[in-house]
This record gives structure tokens, sequence and C-alpha cells, in this order.
């Protein structure tokens, strides 16, 4: 039998949302009825995605969404984030498509009617393809064309909104996507993830504008990914190798939002791998934020190399790891949130993603995801932990609702807390969403 989950009192306050994320590409599947997207083309190249997978039908979500938003009532969740996938709603000549627009119209208003709170994402990574033609996130133009795009969905959304994020972990589509390339569009070059970055950060300025102007009452901000780094060894030099990957992976993104300056790294970079910055920028990018939504999987180790290079180190043979191979550090939350706290002045903070894959096998109809359930219920101690110490933290969202298309990775690693068969599309909530559900109704 698994554990049922502690009622844990500092996130069973009324005011804290619980919620469960999930998004677009990586659920909705009707490719056929958009435009495509950097995902859909990156995924026809060989080798670019484990299983050879695409996100044609994916969980088939396009046509099994009010089934899904019901089981996100019956488990017992305040709020769920989604995301809205650009190429559904801005056409290659520039045009709205309405019935992508309708789609999401129909999720708002049924979360609504279920008095669920509806989190929406304006970009979970599926930059339109005929943008990418044109430079994609390399090309300045792309910043203005998210604007519009977003002016667009806020103006359509109206207040059935609770909340929206401009961008999902811009890390990943600047350095996962333009840097090393094993995320679409799949461009490898040193000379390329800054600059995308500094285009993906403007978006997300010029689009918190567009926000302010259209919803001003509606909190708007960023979600970004953080590893907690630590040193290899107490040495010196593992310490500031430490710093120096924590400037490029995390600072880099946080440290231009919220205090509209780039870390001091960005003065010992290579010409050629800075990003043109131009007059007005920097304010931009710094817009105030109603808050700060943060992603936690894992922590890491950080090892200095020579020439003052870093290393990161894979988990070392004795820790606990996800199927995905990150190490089950819960702690690594409790001090990513502290050193947040501690370095910038913060709008108060939301945890928009934490979860982990498992190997899940359907065993008499259920599936015992035990690890899971722990890490979960250690994460969310670790969370009430910092609030405790003084961090402002508002609400916790677990990745994900269903098995989905986990990226480079195909449909091999599974975060869901409901499991789904991808031959019948059959979702079957796993121990975790069951212990998870008894806890919220407690809380109720
Ligand atoms: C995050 C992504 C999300 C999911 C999880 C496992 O980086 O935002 O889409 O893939 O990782």
């Amino acid at each position: 039998m698994t554990k049922s989950f502690t009622l844990n009192k500092v996130l069973s306050g009324a005011d804290f949302t619980m919620g469960v994320a999930t998004s677009s590409f990586q659920i909705e599947g009707a490719s056929e009825l958009r435009e495509p997207c950097i995902w859909d083309t990156f995924c026809q190249v060989p080798g670019a995605v484990k299983d050879s997978s695409d996100g044609r039908t994916a969980c088939d979500h396009y046509h099994l969404w009010q089934q899904d938003i019901a089981l996100i009532d019956e488990l017992g969740f305040d709020a769920y984030r989604f995301s809205v996938c650009w190429p559904r709603i801005i056409c290659a000549d520039g045009s709205v498509n309405q019935q992508g627009l309708s789609f999401y119209l129909a999720i708002l208003n049924e979360l609504q009617r279920r008095g669920i709170k509806a989190y929406v994402t304006l970009y979970h990574w599926e930059l339109p393809q005929f943008l990418e033609d044109e430079g994609g996130w390399l090309n300045r133009e792309t910043a203005y064309a998210f604007a519009d795009y977003a002016r667009v969905v806020a103006t359509a959304f109206g207040d059935k909104v609770s909340a929206y994020t401009t961008l999902n972990e811009p890390y990943c589509s600047a350095f996962l996507g333009y840097e090393i390339g094993v995320h679409a569009p799949g461009k490898v070059g040193k000379q390329y993830g800054k600059k995308a970055a500094h285009h993906l950060l403007l978006a997300h300025g010029l689009a918190m504008q567009v926000l302010t102007d259209i919803c001003p009452d509606i909190p708007s901000g960023l979600v970004l990914n953080f590893t907690t780094y630590y040193p290899a060894t107490q040495s010196d030099a593992d310490k500031q190798a430490t710093l120096l990957a924590k400037a490029h992976f995390n600072d880099w993104y946080a440290s231009p939002a919220l205090t509209g300056q780039y870390p001091p790294l960005l003065e010992s970079l290579p010409a050629a791998e800075r990003p043109v910055i131009e007059p007005g920028d920097m304010a931009i990018i710094s817009a105030p934020m109603a808050y700060l939504g943060v992603n936690y999987y894992t922590r890491a180790l950080v090892q200095a190399c020579p020439g003052g290079h870093f290393e990161i180190l894979p988990p070392a043979d004795n820790v606990p790891v996800t199927a995905m191979n990150w190490e089950i550090y819960p702690q690594g939350l409790r001090d990513l949130l502290l050193q947040l706290h501690n370095e910038y002045d913060l709008p108060p903070l939301f945890i928009t993603e934490n979860g982990m894959a498992e190997d899940d096998v359907v065993q008499n109809g259920q599936v015992h995801d035990k690890v899971r359930v722990n890490y979960l219920q250690h994460h969310m101690q670790a969370v009430a932990e910092a609030m405790e110490h003084g961090v402002d933290v508002r609400g916790y969202f677990v990745w994900s609702l269903l098995d989905n298309f986990e990226w480079a990775e195909g449909y091999l690693k599974r975060f869901g807390i409901v499991h789904v068969d991808f031959d019948t599309q059959q979702r079957l909530p796993k121990q975790s969403a069951l212990k998870l559900s008894e806890w919220l109704k407690q809380r109720r």
C-alpha cells in the first residue's frame, strides 16, 4: 500500500493554489488543424527524438479535453496550468485561426464553470515554423511577432484567465534549442544561445506590456526553470565553477527579468557570443511582474575544468534518481527558494512545475508509483519549509496531469500522475493522483 499524503499545514491554506500542469504540444495532437511548428519539423529529423515519435496525436487532448478537465476537477485541483499553441492561433498569412481560439475558449469556459482557475502560458516552445524560416529566435522581429500574438490571445480570452505566463523556460528554448541543438529547432553553436535568449527575454517584456495594457488586473509573469548548483568539492575552483554554471543557466534569465541587468558574466563573453542589446531593451525586459514561476526538478554538482570552464557531473551511483537519471533531491528546492529570496527582490513565487518520470507499470488496473508519491510529498514539504523561512510562495503545480510527449525523449518517459495508454488513449489515475486527491479533498 502506498502511504497517504501527510496534510501539510502551510500548504493547506485556502489562499495557497494547488494545481496541475500540461503543455499544448505535449498533449494536444490534431496538428493538421494548425500551422506547423518547430517541433513538428524537429521530430522528422532522424535521431532527434529517441523513439522517432512526434506530436501528431500525442494524448489526443484536442478531442478528449472534456474528460481531461473533468478529471482535474474530480481529483480536486484548484487550478490548471496549460499552454496555448501559437501556430494554432496565428496563420502564416498573419490571419487569426478562429477555430484555434474557440478550442481554448471552450476549455476556459469549462474551467470557469467548474470553478478551476486557468493559468495560461503563451509560449511552451512551439514557435511557428514560418517564423523559424525567418530566423526564429535569432531574429529580433520574432519578439515583436510574439507580442502581436499575445495581444490576440489576451483580447479574446478576457477575464476567463486567472494568470498569464509569457514564456515557459526560455533557457530550454535558447540553450537546448539554439546552442546545443537537442531541442527544436536543433541549431548548434555557442554564438547562438545567448542571442536567442535575449530575443526571448525581449519577447517576454513586450508581451508583459501588452498584457498590462489589455488585462491590467490579471497577474502576469514569467516561468523559469532552475537547477540548484552545488560544488562537487569544497575547493575554491569548484566553488567558482558552481557560480559560473549558475550564472549561465539560472541568473542569465532571472537577473535581466528581475533587475534589468545580465549577470557580470556578460562582460567576459567573447564578442561573438554576446547578445545585441539595443537601448531600452533592459527596461522592457524588467517590467514588473506579478509573480515569478519556478520550475524545479533536480540539483547538480559542478566541477571545475582547466581553462576556467566547468562540468556538470552526472548523479553519483549511490543517489536516488528518476527515469530521466535526474537526482531526487528535495532539499535542492528549499535551497533554491532561499537562494532566490536572498539574492533578488522577488515578486510572489509559484512552483509552476515539479514532478518526476518513473518506469510505471499497470498491474491489475493500478499504477503503484510509490517513488512519485514520495517525490511529490518531499518536494511539497521543501516548499513549506522555504515558506516558513519567509519565502512568499503562493502555489504549487504538479508536472504533469498526463503521461505525454516528453520532447527529445518522445513517449518513453512518463511524468503523469495519470497514466495514458497511447494505443487506446485510456486515462488511468496512478496512486500519486489518488493520494494527492485524498489530500486535496481533506484540505478543502
Ligand atoms: C520542463 C518542461 C516540461 C516537461 C518537464 C519534464 O522542462 O517545461 O514541458 O518536459 O520539463
